[in-house]
């Protein structure tokens, strides 16, 4: 049993105090990066394979690598806490329960990419992480954590938190810095990339805030022992929600390697109505896995292979005697309504995605694949962000899977207009 990297204590416990924290050897790893060089704690990050835990799953390393050789005066770090995904409840745990973890892994990332600044991005209705993260950030000052010469050392930080919108583009990432800078909460252009050009400008690294608690672990045990966890490409643990179709709902932590099995029937005790599973959504914004996957192992490459992703741990299922067509349908239009509606293409495919779902239910006939594919084929790649092909990956990957319930929905009526 791999022993527990961010969830160490017992599911209901109210938020990790800074005492707390520290009697788990908390800001150890801080501290003892504090006396030493930056490119120690770099180094360890690489090292350790630590991917994001946000959603598109880059390595770590190279974010802060940019950061921190782009030449400039100034520097900032942003924790994304703007989590807004329907089934991923994970960030919000970790802020509202261990907001030191995050803090302290925001700090060690503003030290190694040379950042005076740090801001923890959260949606303005989390008033409980709100709460969780405005208590922390106090005991830290007082601890004399935060501000001028960290723990006596020539580190000076802040750390802020920042209200975003609640939509779910507010969680991308030059939408976050947007917004930070008192712009809309929308999706720029890429690149420059914010390790480039972010916060004012400046070269700034944002990461999950998954992402960010698991460093304090690495920097204080080290990249090997990390590396130990996970499988040789997808290194360390990764948390996972389970909505209350399952019997035990919650966030569980789990090595990748572990199957789809172990997280839907070993954690969460299986479907709560006793059906059989007879597809899996990684994610919401991945591609579907028909159910002879549930014994696949979770990792980045085994589950690119099969044409869908990691995302970000929310993971779903479609039961026998499910109304797929109607799932899918409540998938895209929520794509359709979170759209943020600057992007023409993206605008386009996530209005015609639900029109032609729609005209599916409604029994109007052939065509409907032809049209998905071609409108999907036709925006991919061209918005500011990849809400695009987050909006594809399930009603694709469904097309393949659900091909009958499709044609019998559609029915063998006149085909719809074209796309
Ligand atoms: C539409 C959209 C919404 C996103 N929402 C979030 C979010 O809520 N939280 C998050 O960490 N990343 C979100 N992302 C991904 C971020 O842009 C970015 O990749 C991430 O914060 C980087 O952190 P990581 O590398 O640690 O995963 C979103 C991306 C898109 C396109």
């Amino acid at each position: 049993m791999t022993p527990a990297i961010l969830l160490t204590r017992p599911s209901d416990a109210p938020r990790q105090s800074l005492a707390e924290y520290r009697e788990e050897h908390g800001y150890v790893a801080l501290t003892r990066a504090l006396a030493g060089d930056p490119e120690a704690v770099l180094g360890a990050v690489e090292s350790s394979g630590l991917r994001g835990r946000g959603g598109a799953s880059f390595p770590a390393a190279v974010k802060w690598r940019l950061a921190a050789s782009t030449a400039a005066e100034t520097r900032f770090v942003v924790a994304n806490g703007g989590e807004h995904e329907p089934g991923s409840e994970k960030d919000k745990l970790l802020v509202a329960r261990y907001p030191h973890k995050v803090l302290e892994g925001l700090l060690l990332c503003g030290f190694a990419t040379g950042a005076t600044k740090g801001f923890l991005y959260l949606i303005e209705d989390m008033t409980e992480q709100i709460d969780a993260a405005t208590q922390s950030i106090e005991e830290l000052r007082d601890a004399g954590l935060l501000g001028a010469a960290i723990a006596g050392s020539g580190f000076a930080f802040d750390i802020e938190i920042h209200r975003a919108p609640p939509t779910y583009v507010a969680g991308e990432e030059t939408a976050a810095i947007g917004s930070i800078d008192g712009g809309p909460a929308k999706p720029r252009k890429k690149p420059p990339y914010p390790g480039e050009a972010g916060i004012r400008g400046c070269p700034t690294t944002v990461n999950n805030v998954e992402t960010l608690a698991h460093v304090p672990s690495i920097v204080r045990l080290g990249a090997e022992w990390y590396r130990g966890i996970g499988t040789e490409q997808s290194t360390g643990t990764m948390l996972f929600t389970l909505d209350s179709r399952v019997q035990r709902p919650g966030v569980y932590e789990l090595p990748f390697g572990s199957t789809f099995r172990d997280v839907i029937y070993g954690c969460g005790g299986g479907p709560r109505s006793g059906r059989a599973i007879r597809a899996i959504l990684p994610a919401l914004s991945c591609g579907f896995l028909g159910a002879e996957h549930l014994d696949t192992a979770i990792d980045h490459a085994t589950l690119r292979a099969l044409g869908t992703s990691v995302g970000c741990g929310g993971i779903s299922f479609v039961e026998e005697g499910d109304d797929v067509l109607q799932r899918v349908s409540e998938i895209a239009a929520f794509f359709m309504k979170e759209q943020c509606g600057q992007c023409p293409p993206c605008r386009m495919e996530t209005n015609q995605i639900a029109h032609v779902l729609a005209g599916v239910r409604a029994g109007k006939g052939p065509g409907y694949a032809a049209q998905i594919e071609k409108v999907t084929a036709f925006a991919r790649g061209k918005g500011h962000c990849s809400l695009i092909e987050m909006a594809a990956a399930p009603v694709l990957s469904a097309l393949r899977l659900f091909a009958d319930d499709f044609a019998a929905a559609a029915g063998p009526g006149a085909p719809t207009a074209d796309a």
